[in-house]
This record gives structure tokens, C-alpha cells and sequence, in this order.
């Protein structure tokens, strides 16, 4: 943001200098901090337009009407609502239910600092829920996993209203197993009903009954999905993982949700052992060792401490190299952590809430440890996340906002095709399949409609950012990117009030 004008050699140097003193002094020192409850806000928004099904009376995002209605019929049942994933216009449940669990987790956490956001968020969750218990109780002995057919919709570049591709519905079942999408539906359904226990207790116990079923299925007919499913949902979001993460992530939140030991026994019997990285819809080892480490801090239950010492490991592979002799995580030269050229900002966002989570349970318990020989408080771990976050809200060379619609200048072309087409009530007429790549995709201008509070993939390893809509790497927004950015700009937002 600073950085680029105090050393310019050129006779504007001094000019430019000047202004970016005025820009910093008002953008930064005058403010000491981004506006996070109006990026809470925002994020929480974004949820809306990704809507499918029918949009109810109180939708504030009226560039979305009603699409997807029929969806199920290919099997007839009702498979109608949930969220579209990115830009696209297709139902992959697998990263559905990670959004709805760390929207979950986002509101356990930190809803006491949501304020009256916390309704939007759960809302948010809601939307997901409802879609995900349609599709675990329909039919006995299936789960619904996606709808949609991935390659024919990627061959269009159609508003949702308009869709006119295959509506295939897709499922597992004990012959066709798929441990992975499983487990992570009854993380969902369980970490919601932790959320609507007090705010909805009859909702609350249907989900946590639902999240039991889904879970003994996970565990009794184990398998991977994406060597069962056909069509385009196991070439997008297989699980390159594979499911034992999920087996411990669903029984974590089965755990907490139940408080039963068998779920307990079960996780403590997995094995998952594997050293981690990154936390992401396809990996969830490191989220579950966080949560688990909670119950071993909070409630000293001790035989969860091994949890702990992984968490660590895993904190340590993401800290900087200066604070961390183990750190295999990449920065950018501006600060931002960078471990894909493909929506990174998603690692960065779910990063960041393990670590201001860890955190919060290092404050509460008095923990400590290191990184090899050099000590972590959990200073360091929320001052790293707000680095991160901060960086996201415009605080990086560029001087941009990754959130759609936040600060003074964000990206205008995302990769998103109801954002990049009128709307049906600006342009009432249907827009075929191939008419919006010319016209839409590959046109210059700023996209009509404004998709507040979206999040994109955001920028290369150089802090370089295109702004190009056919740029889905960088330009394309996803729902399991917002979704642990709400709980960090909560946790922020509480911390650094106006
Ligand atoms: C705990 O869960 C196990 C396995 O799902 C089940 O068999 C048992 O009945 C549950 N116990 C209680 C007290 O609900």
C-alpha cells in the first residue's frame, strides 16, 4: 500500500509520495484498522446471491431470482435449495457441507461478537442445512451428494434462471460408498445443531439425529465417492485425501454435538496421523486436531493431548519461516500466505481461523509451545491472522480489497456468471448457453451486478491481480472461502470496534 512510492525515482516521486502519506495516513492511521464489522457484514451477503431454489421474501440480493426448481425430479424427489459452490451453476454437496460446518464453527466461536449479524449467519447456515437434511433423510439408505452435471454446465456460461443443462442427481449408498462426502455431511449437520440449540431447539434435534445417521453410514460402508459417482461432481471435488480425515472430523463434531464416548473411541481407534499443511474442503486433519484440542485445553480431557501436539505441528508449518524453523508454507513479498495459484485465498481464509481459534484456546488455558527451539504465544497467532485478514481488506501493494464491494476499490470482473450477466429483471429474456460467453465471459466492462461481499481467489505469488473475469484462479469467488473468513472478521470485528 506504502510501499511502492517512496523510492521512486522519477520527478512524480514526490507528488506520488505525497499522496500516498494522505492515502495511508486516511485509510490507515486515521482508521488504525479495515472496518470489520462492515466486512462481516458483507461476507455474510455473498451467501445470498449463491443461492439456489426458490429465493425467499426477505432476499436482499435482488439480482437472484428463482432457479434450480425442479431439482431432484431426476430422481424424483425434492433435492431444491443449498448453495451453487463458485461462479458456476452446479450443487457439489461435498464443499456445501464444509461451508455450513465452518460457517458453524464461525458462529460457536465467535457469534457472541456477530452482534445482530449473527442472525444473517445463521441464516447462512440454515440455507445449507435444510438442503442437506432433504438430502440424507429422502430416501432411506442413500445420501443425495450433488446435483448438476459439472462439464455441461462449464460448456455454458448461463445465468442460474436461465439453466437449461442436465439436473443429474447423484448419491451414495452402502453398495456405493462415500465415507468422505458422508463424514462431512454429518460434520455439517452437527456443528449446526450446536448453533440452533438454544435458537431453534426442535431444528436442532432433527439435525443432530440426521448427523448420527449420516455418520454410522460414513463408518459402516467406508469408500471414497469419487469411485462410485460419475458425471462432473468427482472430477471437480473428489477427495484427493481420502476419507479418514472426514471419519475423524464428522465423529469430532458428532462428539461435541452428542458429548457420547463412542465417537470418542472411534476417532481415538482412525490413525489419521498424517502431518498437514493446509485445511481446505478436501483436508479437514487439521481442523479436527483444533477441535479436538479444545476439549483437551478447555476441558483438560487428557487423552486428547496427542490432538494438541499435532495442532501444533500444524501451526508451525504455517507460521512464517522467521517464527517458524519448520514453516513449509509460502508467503507472497506483500505478506500473504500463498499455497495455490488456484483460489488461494480459501487456505488463507481457513488458515486463519485455526489460528485465531488455537489461539482464543491457548488465552483461555495458559498454553504455550514452540516451534522448535523459538516460543509461540498466541499474540503471534492472532497478529499473523490479522496480518492475513488485513491483507484480504485492501492492506497489500496493490492497495485492493479481495471482497467484492469492500473499501474503495475491489474486483470488478469475477469469474461468476449470475455477476456477470444481467439480471432477469434488467433483461427479462433468456440468454442461451453459448450466447454468454461472447457477450458475458469475454466482454471488458465491470460486471452489472455487484456480488457484495464475495471473496475471489485473489493474488499470485507476486501480489500481482489481473482483474480478469476469465481468470477463474484468481477472479473466481467460492462459498468454503468466505465461510472461515466470517468467523475471523467476527473475532476481528469484537476486538477492534469502531
Ligand atoms: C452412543 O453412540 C453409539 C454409536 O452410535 C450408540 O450405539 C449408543 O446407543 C449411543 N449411546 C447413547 C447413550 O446415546
Amino acid at each position: 500500500m506504502s510501499n511502492s512510492a517512496a523510492l521512486a525515482p522519477s520527478s512524480r516521486a514526490s507528488a506520488f509520495l505525497v499522496f500516498s502519506l494522505v492515502w495511508f495516513s486516511s485509510h490507515v492511521l486515521a482508521a488504525g484498522h479495515p472496518d470489520y464489522a462492515d466486512a462481516l457484514a458483507k461476507s455474510l451477503l455473498f451467501f445470498q446471491g449463491q443461492r439456489s431454489g426458490p429465493q425467499p421474501a426477505d432476499q436482499a440480493v435482488k439480482w437472484r431470482s428463482n432457479s434450480a426448481m425442479s431439482d431432484g425430479s431426476a430422481a424424483n424427489v425434492d433435492l431444491t435449495g443449498g448453495y451453487y459452490d463458485g461462479g458456476d451453476n452446479v450443487k457439489f454437496n461435498f464443499p456445501m457441507a464444509f461451508t455450513a460446518t465452518m460457517l458453524s464453527w464461525s458462529i460457536i466461536e465467535y457469534g457472541g461478537r456477530m452482534e445482530a449479524r449473527v442472525h444473517d449467519a445463521r441464516a447462512a447456515v440454515r440455507w445449507a442445512t435444510d438442503y442437506l437434511l432433504k438430502a440424507a433423510k429422502t430416501t432411506p439408505g442413500k445420501l443425495y451428494v450433488g446435483v448438476g452435471d459439472a462439464d455441461a454446465d462449464h460448456r455454458c456460461w448461463e445465468r442460474p434462471e436461465d439453466m437449461d443443462t442436465p439436473r443429474n442427481v447423484y448419491e451414495v449408498s452402502a453398495s456405493t460408498p462415500g465415507s468422505d462426502v458422508a463424514g462431512e455431511t454429518a460434520a455439517a449437520l452437527a456443528a449446526a445443531s450446536v448453533v440452533f440449540k438454544a435458537a431453534d431447539p426442535a431444528y436442532s434435534r432433527r439435525l443432530v439425529a440426521a448427523a448420527r445417521d449420516v455418520m454410522a453410514f460414513a463408518w459402516q460402508h467406508q469408500g471414497k465417492y469419487s469411485d462410485h459417482v460419475g458425471g462432473g461432481v468427482s472430477n471437480y471435488y473428489p477427495s484427493y485425501s481420502g476419507y479418514k480425515d472426514e471419519l475423524l472430523w464428522g465423529s469430532t463434531w458428532l462428539l461435541w454435538a452428542t458429548k457420547n464416548s463412542s465417537y470418542l473411541n472411534d476417532l481415538m481407534s482412525l490413525g489419521a496421523n498424517d502431518g498437514v499443511d493446509m485445511f481446505s474442503w478436501d483436508n479437514k486433519l487439521a481442523g479436527a486436531r483444533v477441535l479436538l484440542s479444545r476439549r483437551a485445553l478447555l476441558d483438560g480431557d487428557k487423552r486428547l493431548e496427542p490432538f494438541t501436539r499435532q495442532a501444533e505441528e500444524f501451526i508451525c508449518r504455517v507460521l512464517p519461516k522467521s517464527s517458524s524453523p519448520t514453516s513449509t508454507t509460502p508467503y507472497t513479498p506483500g505478506g500473504l500466505m500463498h499455497r495455490s495459484g488456484n483460489a488461494n485465498l480459501q487456505y488463507v481464509a481457513s488458515a486463519s481461523f485455526l489460528l485465531t481459534t488455537y489461539a482464543k484456546y491457548m488465552a483461555v488455558s495458559n498454553r504455550a509451545f514452540s516451534c522448535q527451539n523459538l516460543p509461540v504465544t498466541y499474540k503471534a497467532l492472532r497478529a499473523l491472522a490479522k496480518r492475513q485478514v488485513d491483507y484480504v481488506l485492501g492492506d497489500n501493494p496493490l492497495g485492493m480489497s479481495y471482497m467484492v464491494g469492500y473499501g474503495a476499490r475491489s474486483p470488478q470482473r469475477i469469474h461468476h456468471r449470475a455477476s456477470s450477466m444481467p439480471s432477469v429483471a434488467a433483461h427479462p429474456a433468456h440468454i442461451g448457453c453459448q450466447e454468454g460467453f461472447q457477450g458475458y465471459l469475454y466482454a471488458g466492462g465491470p460486471n452489472p451486478n455487484v456480488h457484495t461481499g464475495a471473496v475471489v481467489g485473489g493474488p499470485d505469488q507476486n501480489d500481482v491481480f489481473p482483474d480478469d473475469r476469465a481468470d477463474y484462479a484468481r477472479s473466481e469467488p467460492t462459498t468454503y472461502t468466505n465461510a472461515p473468513l466470517v468467523g475471523c472478521l467476527a473475532y476481528f470485528a469484537g476486538s477492534y470496534k469502531k
